[in-house]
Order: structure tokens, then C-alpha cells, then sequence
């Protein structure tokens, strides 16, 4: 069986897209047949490959609006070793569709897909709708990026209260991987305080060792590229080789 990881953060712009992208990649290069599954109709993670979507192209939220769709129909390959891509579907209206919460997980669990994949890697929208709950029904670990913002932190409360409601309900399996500070700097004073306010609300050990501010992570966007094949020298591209490093040790090996 994969392994199955959610990117969430309910708040806007906290860098979830980039994350999956980035973390997909990052794992892929390491050998792990990563799947990318993309839940969020704003659509970036296929951008982020360099994959257009078009009208036709069967996509992740087929599955929430009709009873025949397959995830497995959905899987495109990428230019990159050992990833590939589930897109969104952009016309997808946030909201409507079928109602299952445990949609997502049947479809993972189909055998198309546990015999070609070690990890789903799951991007959400900035919302708390059907198709997070489907993601965190999902999923095995639940990773959360945040930019260390005072108004992000309460994005991270609102996160965790639901988390809480899953773990201790319809998903017991689910754990934090971790909490992962976006384009912190330890010299902006504002960054260490929110940062020391998660670490005092949820523990030391639940921060991961973020991702530095780097325009070429939005540049590499723009190319169709991960940070891994763009610019493989930049700090973006060491931050998320040593993310998928620690990823790895939670995950596999302890
Ligand atoms: N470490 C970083 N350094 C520089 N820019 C970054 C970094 N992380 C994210 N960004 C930029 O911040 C913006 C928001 O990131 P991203 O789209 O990944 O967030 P998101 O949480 O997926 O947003 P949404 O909630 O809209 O889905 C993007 O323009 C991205 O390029
Ligand atoms: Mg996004």
C-alpha cells in the first residue's frame, strides 16, 4: 500500500501547492514512485509539472461528480522520473458535487494504484469542504505549511481543531507529520514569534525544518519545472532535498 500524505493549510497562499509539487518531486527523485494528486480547482500542480490541462483531460474531481469515474483514468505521467500527476479540473465549482467523504480513499485503494505507487502526495484547496475531508479520510500523515504570519496561525488553529475531529473519529490513522514554516527568516522578529507560538501550542518536534523565501520557487512554476530540475543549485532546492530527507526518516523508517 502507498503512503499517503495531505498538504493543508485552510488559509490562502500558505504554500501548499508548492509544497506538493516540490515534496512530490523531491521524494520521486529519491526512487519513490510518487503520485500527485491534485484536489484543488485552481489547478497549479499540473502547471507545476509542466502538464496543460484541456477540456477532455479526465482529472481528480470526476470522482465527485459521477459514480463511474476512476482515479486510475486520471493518471498522467510527467517529464520527471517516477511522477506522476492526477490534475484538477478548473471548471470544478468548490462545493458541489457528490457528498461521500470516503470517495478518495475507495478510489486510492484500488489496485491500479497500490501496485504502481509508494506515496500519494494530496494538494487541497484553502477550504474546509467535502474534498479535504475526503483528503484527510485519505490519508496516513498530514503535513502543514504555513508562512509564519500572525493571521496564518489562526489558519493552523481552524486546520487542527478538524484534525483533531478525524483523529479521534473516522480516520484514527492519521498522523502530523509536522508543521513547516514557509519563507521564515529567523532574523524577522514577527516569524520567530509566530514560529515559537506554534512550537509552544503544539511542541518542538511537530516543526520541520522549513523552506526559505526563494523567487525561483515561483519562477520554476512559471517553467513547468520542480525546483529539483530548475534550479537544482538554489537554497529552495536544498530546503525541500532536506524535507524529503526528514519525510523519509518519519515515514519509512521509524
Ligand atoms: N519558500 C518560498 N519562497 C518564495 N515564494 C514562495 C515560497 N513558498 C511559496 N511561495 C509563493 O507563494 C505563493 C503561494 O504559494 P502556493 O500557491 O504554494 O500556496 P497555496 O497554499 O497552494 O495557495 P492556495 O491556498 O491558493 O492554494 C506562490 O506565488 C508561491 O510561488
Ligand atoms: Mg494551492
Amino acid at each position: 500500500m502507498p503512503t499517503t500524505l495531505v498538504v493543508s493549510n485552510r488559509k490562502g497562499g500558505a504554500g501548499k501547492t508548492t509544497v506538493s509539487v516540490n515534496l512530490a518531486a523531491a521524494l520521486a527523485a529519491l526512487g519513490r514512485r510518487v503520485l500527485l494528486v491534485d484536489l484543488d480547482s485552481q489547478s497549479h500542480c499540473a502547471m507545476g509539472v509542466g502538464i496543460k490541462v484541456g477540456k477532455t483531460t479526465p482529472t481528480s474531481h470526476d470522482l465527485f461528480r459521477s459514480q463511474e469515474a476512476r482515479l486510475a483514468a486520471a493518471i498522467l505521467p510527467t517529464a520527471f522520473p517516477n511522477l506522476a500527476l492526477v490534475p484538477a479540473d478548473p471548471l470544478f465549482e468548490h462545493g458541489s458535487g457528490r457528498r461521500d467523504e470516503g470517495l478518495l480513499a475507495q478510489a486510492l485503494a484500488e489496485e491500479e494504484i497500490t501496485t504502481a505507487f509508494d506515496v500519494v502526495i494530496l494538494d487541497t484547496p484553502p477550504s474546509l469542504d467535502i474534498l479535504l475531508l475526503n483528503a484527510l479520510m485519505a490519508a496516513d500523515w498530514v503535513l502543514v505549511p504555513y508562512v509564519p504570519h500572525p493571521l496564518s496561525f489562526e489558519g493552523v488553529r481552524q486546520l487542527t481543531r478538524v484534525l483533531f475531529k478525524i483523529i479521534s473519529g473516522p480516520n484514527q490513522g492519521l498522523k502530523l507529520a509536522g508543521f513547516l514554516p514557509m519563507m521564515a527568516a529567523e532574523h524577522i522578529r514577527q516569524h520567530r514569534a509566530v514560529n515559537s507560538d506554534v512550537a509552544r501550542q503544539f511542541g518542538d518536534l511537530r516543526i520541520l525544518p522549513g523552506i526559505r523565501n526563494d523567487i525561483r520557487l515561483a519562477e520554476s512554476f512559471g517553467a513547468g519545472k520542480p525546483i529539483h530540475y530548475y534550479a537544482p543549485q538554489s537554497r529552495a532546492a536544498e530546503d525541500f532535498a532536506i524535507l524529503a530527507a526528514v519525510i523519509t526518516e518519519k515515514v519509512w523508517n521509524s
